[in-house]
């Protein structure tokens, strides 16, 4: 049995030794140490030894037990070791491999030159405001005087949400400027981006859907020469140092006096192309001094306070600003196109 013992010793052990996977190591564990093992089966046997060989064998058997056990364990973790060593070999990430390139969007055309718009009047001290598309109609018409049967309050113009012409989506950003007067200390210098709504059809100038910005000053003193300095100093930002406009008498029924501003023909300097439609100028928004009822329905006192107020296409502008033929092309967002700015 002594024998017996020492073979299984050296045979187990260099079994362990040799094992090259943990579930190897599971085996030789079940092949000597199992139910049905081989150090297992000499324990067993151990009934038939005489009572005084019983306690050293006893001792031997258990000796080779705890040898095979820690050997076992530490050869384990030799092999959890290598294995770990090969896996983080294996699953090592290379950090300095370039990553895949992302393809960018970009600013959309009319936001790039709505952002070029607010940054040259922010510059001027001016604060941006925010409203609403569904509007009131008495703040699209009535406060901007354009009282009931105003030709521009047609059905045939406007979006109505009820049959008594109450609700609308704005046909203009103008009620700004009434919001603004009553809720703004003066003096007041806002502008007022945004999208409004008029039932045209759609070509190459039109769309039932289109962008303005409005702006308006309210102070003491404000004249007609303000609002042509200013308006003059932003195109120059807009369109470059020279660019020459022209202020044409116009109505409006919420300025008093009224003008439209034509820019000179960017293609043909002035002496008249296809793009101008032979004009030598391009008309690029309304605007005028605040009518002094205006002022007044909206309880800023005309004989103290005077101010102007301007209304610009943002397309246009846009169309301009990067020579864009076809305003549906604004609209249609085409990558193809929009990659190019
Ligand atoms: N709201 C006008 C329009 O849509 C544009 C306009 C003209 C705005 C004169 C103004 C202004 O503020 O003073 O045609």
């Amino acid at each position: 049995m002594k024998e017996q013992l020492a073979q299984i010793r050296v045979q187990a052990l260099a079994a362990v030794a040799a094992a090259e996977s943990t579930a190897a190591l599971d085996e030789l564990r079940v092949q000597y140490l199992g139910k049905k093992g081989a150090l297992t089966a000499v324990l067993k046997s151990m009934g038939k030894l005489s009572p005084e060989e019983r306690p050293a064998m006893g001792q031997l058997a258990n000796e080779v037990r705890a040898a095979l056990e820690q050997a076992l364990e530490a050869r384990g973790a030799e092999l959890a070791a290598a294995d770990l060593e090969r896996r983080l070999k294996e699953e090592a990430l290379d950090i300095t491999v370039p990553g895949a390139p992302v393809k960018l969007g970009h600013r959309h055309p009319m936001y790039l030159a709505l952002d070029e718009i607010k940054e040259i009047f922010i510059g001027m001290g001016f604060t941006v405001l925010d409203g609403p598309e569904v509007e009131l109609a008495s703040y699209n018409f009535d406060k901007l005087n354009a009282p009931e049967g105003h030709p521009s309050r047609d059905w045939s113009d406007t979006f109505y949400f009820d049959e008594d012409s109450r609700v609308m989506l704005r046909s203009q950003t103008s009620p700004m400027q009434v919001r603004a007067m009553e809720t703004m200390p003066l003096p007041i210098r806002i502008i007022a981006p945004g999208r409004v709504y008029r039932k045209d059809e759609v070509d190459a100038t039109h769309s039932p859907m289109f962008h303005q910005v409005e702006g308006m000053v309210i102070d003491k003193g404000v004249t007609m020469a303000d609002l042509k300095g200013t308006l003059n100093t932003v195109v120059e930002k807009l369109y470059g140092k020279g660019t020459k406009t022209r202020f044409r008498p116009h109505h409006f029924p919420f300025t008093e006096p009224s003008c439209e501003m034509d820019v000179q023909c960017h293609k043909c300097g002035g002496v008249g192309c296809p793009t101008c439609k032979g004009e030598g100028w391009i008309e690029l928004l309304g605007a005028g001094m605040i009518h002094p009822r205006v002022l007044e329905m909206s309880g800023i006192d005309p004989n103290v306070y005077s101010g102007w107020a301007f209304g610009i296409g943002l397309e246009r502008t846009a169309m301009r600003r990067f020579k864009i033929a076809d305003l549906r092309l604004i609209f249609e967002n085409d990558v193809r196109f929009l990659e190019q700015f």
